[in-house]
C-alpha cells in the first residue's frame, strides 16, 4: 500500500480548528487506503523554548487527540520523533545538502522569529524545515497531508531528495504535499485575513478542539463578520463569513452553494447560531473521549512505543542506506 505520513508539533494545550480541518481530518481519512505514519514533532517544538513538563502532557495530550479523533492505532502508526533517533540523524546528512541561502528563503523563519529578532531565535528554529525534510524522506511516503501553510516545507523536502538522488544514488521518494482546497487554510476568528494560528492567533480568535464547548460556541457567535448582511462564500471580499462558511461545510457536509441557499435572505448571527450549536456537537464527544483516554497514560504510552518501534523499523533502513551512500563506514 502507498504511504502517507504527516506530523504535528505539541505546542499548546489543544489541536485548533485549523488543525482538525486543515490537516489531521485527512489523516483520518487517508488511513483506510493507505499505510499511515502520524507523529507528535516533539524535536520540532523545542525550536523554541518549551517548559519540560508542559512539553511531555502536551505530547501525550497529543496522543490522546490523534485517537480520540479516529487515528486508529491498530491501523497507524502513531509515535514520537524523538523515540525515533532516526530522524535527527537524517536531519544531520540533509542540513550538509541545503545551502545557507536556501535554508534563510523559507518564510516561517521570518515570521516566526519577527518578534524578536533573528539573532535571538535559536539555530534549531532556522533548520526546523530540514529536519521536517528528514521526518517526512524517512518513511518515503506518497503523500503528506497538510495545510497550506507547509507547501514551502514540502518543496524543500522534494528538492533535497532530488539533491540527494542525483548526488549519490536512487534513494528518496519525491513526496507529494496533499492539501485540501476547502479547508487548507482556516483563518482566525477575530482576524479573517490571518490563519488562525497557536502562537499568532488571540485566544478569541482560535477554536481549541479541546475547550468548554461553551466558550468555543462564545467565540464563534463572537467571530467578526463584514460589512454588508448578504450570506455569501467570497474569500476576498467577506473573509469572515467564508471563514465561517467553510467550517460549518466542513463539519455538517452540507456544500457551500446548499448553505448559501439555506441563509439566503437571513442575517449572519443565523449563521453563527447555527454554526456554534454544530461545532459544540461536534466538539462535546471528541472532548469526553480524549479526556477519558488520558486516565489511561499506561495505554498512550504503550501506543506510541508500537508506533515507534513500527516507524523505527523503516527509519532505520532508509539510514542505512543514506549512510552507506554518503560514504560512512558500517559498524563491524
Ligand atoms: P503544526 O503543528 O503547526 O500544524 C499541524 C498541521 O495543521 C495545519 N494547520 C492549518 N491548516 C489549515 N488552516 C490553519 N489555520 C492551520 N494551522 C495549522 C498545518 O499545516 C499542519 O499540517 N512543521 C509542521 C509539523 C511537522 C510536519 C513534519 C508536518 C514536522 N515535521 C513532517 C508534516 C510532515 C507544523 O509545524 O505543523
Amino acid at each position: 500500500r502507498p504511504r502517507v505520513l504527516s506530523g504535528i508539533q505539541p505546542t499548546a494545550d489543544s489541536f485548533h480548528f485549523g488543525n482538525y480541518l486543515g490537516a489531521l481530518r485527512q489523516w483520518v481519512d487517508l488511513q483506510e487506503d493507505y499505510e499511515p505514519f502520524f507523529f507528535i514533532a516533539d524535536l520540532h517544538a523545542i525550536t523554541v523554548e518549551q517548559d519540560p513538563k508542559v512539553l511531555r502532557e502536551r505530547t501525550l495530550r497529543a496522543a490522546a487527540q490523534l485517537i480520540a479523533m479516529g487515528i486508529d492505532p491498530a491501523r497507524s502508526a502513531i509515535f514520537v520523533q524523538s523515540q525515533v533517533p532516526e530522524h535527527a540523524q537524517l536531519g544531520w546528512v540533509l542540513q550538509c545538502l541545503t545551502g545557507f541561502g536556501e535554508a534563510r528563503r523559507m518564510t516561517q523563519f521570518k515570521d516566526k522569529s519577527a518578534k524578536g529578532g533573528e539573532g535571538a531565535a535559536s539555530v534549531g528554529l532556522f533548520t526546523y524545515p530540514i529536519l521536517q525534510a528528514a521526518d517526512i524522506l524517512l518513511y518515503r511516503p506518497h503523500f503528506v497531508p497538510v495545510g497550506e501553510d507547509q507547501r514551502q516545507h514540502l518543496e524543500l523536502t522534494r528538492d533535497l531528495a532530488q539533491r540527494f538522488n542525483s548526488r549519490y544514488k536512487k534513494t528518496f521518494r519525491l513526496p507529494e504535499p496533499y492539501i485540501l482546497k476547502a479547508t487548507a487554510k482556516i483563518t482566525d476568528l477575530q482576524d479573517p485575513t490571518s490563519k488562525m494560528s497557536k502562537s499568532a492567533s488571540s485566544p478569541s480568535g482560535i477554536v481549541e478542539m479541546l475547550d468548554d464547548p461553551k466558550v468555543s460556541a462564545k467565540k464563534i457567535r463572537s467571530a467578526v463578520t463584514d460589512s454588508g448582511s448578504e450570506i455569501r462564500f467570497d474569500p476576498e471580499g467577506k473573509p469572515g463569513v467564508s471563514n465561517l462558511l467553510t467550517i460549518h461545510s466542513a463539519l455538517s457536509g452540507r456544500s457551500i452553494a446548499d448553505l448559501e441557499a439555506a441563509y439566503e435572505g437571513r442575517g449572519y448571527g443565523d449563521l453563527k447560531k447555527d454554526l456554534a450549536e454544530v461545532v459544540v456537537d461536534f466538539v462535546t464527544p471528541f472532548r469526553e473521549r480524549t479526556l477519558e483516554l488520558l486516565d489511561d497514560q499506561t495505554y498512550l504510552t504503550d501506543v506510541l512505543r508500537r508506533g515507534a518501534e513500527q516507524a523505527g523499523a523503516v527509519a532505520q533502513a532508509t539510514l542505512r542506506d543514506v549512510y552507506q551512500r554518503v560514504g560512512f563506514v558500517a559498524a563491524g
